[in-house]
């Protein structure tokens, strides 16, 4: 597990928590179009759940969700919110994407959303995901995509320094997708969701 993030996301989570979701109505369509993937009777695993929020707002919908995370201290945050709200079809695990992934066990979805690009590996980490969802589940991604955007870059890079932004990959919208599909899984259905800065919404279908 990388520590230097665990601690970053660990030092921000009560910063992250009250931040309100920078984009509403491209947080409402993308959650909308998970809905339409998922079922009733689905197991769900979430990774890098952050504070719980969408793994909360999808518990209805789903038999029960797995929400991953490195940072206790965002899935402490996830835990209060989900006793406060009396969700029993939430639990909460410490764990990232490698370690769940070595746990062994398949689930009908596996969702990680602004996750893939805070990841090193980006081929790893998209393997080890689609290892976790069942022949015929999906893989369900929101990715930020910023390949090409100098002044993000130098902003992140700056900040990264005096430990006000984690590490960043840049990947393209093109080789994000180009990176699922070789990771075996066939996409669906894509957008880009805000537009800007771009994050690419992406759900690819595990043959079988
Ligand atoms: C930008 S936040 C996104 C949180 C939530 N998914 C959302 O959309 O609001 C990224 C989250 O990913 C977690 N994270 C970073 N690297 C991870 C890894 N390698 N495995 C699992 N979680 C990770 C961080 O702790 C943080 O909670």
């Amino acid at each position: 597990m990388p520590r230097d993030s665990e601690a970053f996301w660990d030092k921000v989570s009560a910063k992250y928590a009250a931040r309100p979701v920078s984009d509403p109505a491209s947080y409402e369509h993308t959650l909308e179009r998970t809905r339409a993937y998922l079922s009733a009777d689905d197991r769900v695993l979430e990774l890098g759940c952050g504070t719980g929020t969408t793994a909360l707002k999808l518990a209805g919908d789903v038999a029960h969700i797995t929400a991953s995370d490195i940072s206790s201290e965002m899935l402490a945050i996830g835990a209060r919110k989900a006793a406060e709200a009396g969700a029993d079809t939430v639990d909460f695990l410490h764990a990232d994407i490698h370690k769940a992934a070595a746990a062994g066990a398949t689930y009908d979805a596996v969702l990680a959303f602004n996750l893939f690009h805070l990841t090193e590996d980006l081929p790893e980490s998209l393997a080890a995901a689609a290892s976790l969802v069942k022949p015929g589940g999906h893989l369900i991604s929101k990715t930020a995509c910023l390949a090409g955007k100098p002044l993000i870059g130098v902003l992140v890079a700056a900040m990264g320094l005096v430990g006000k932004a984690p590490k960043v990959t840049f990947v393209s919208i093109e080789e994000l997708d180009r990176q699922i599909s070789a990771a075996g899984l066939e996409i669906v259905e894509t957008g880009v969701f805000p537009k800007s800065p771009p994050a690419r919404f992406v759900v690819a279908r595990k043959p079988g």
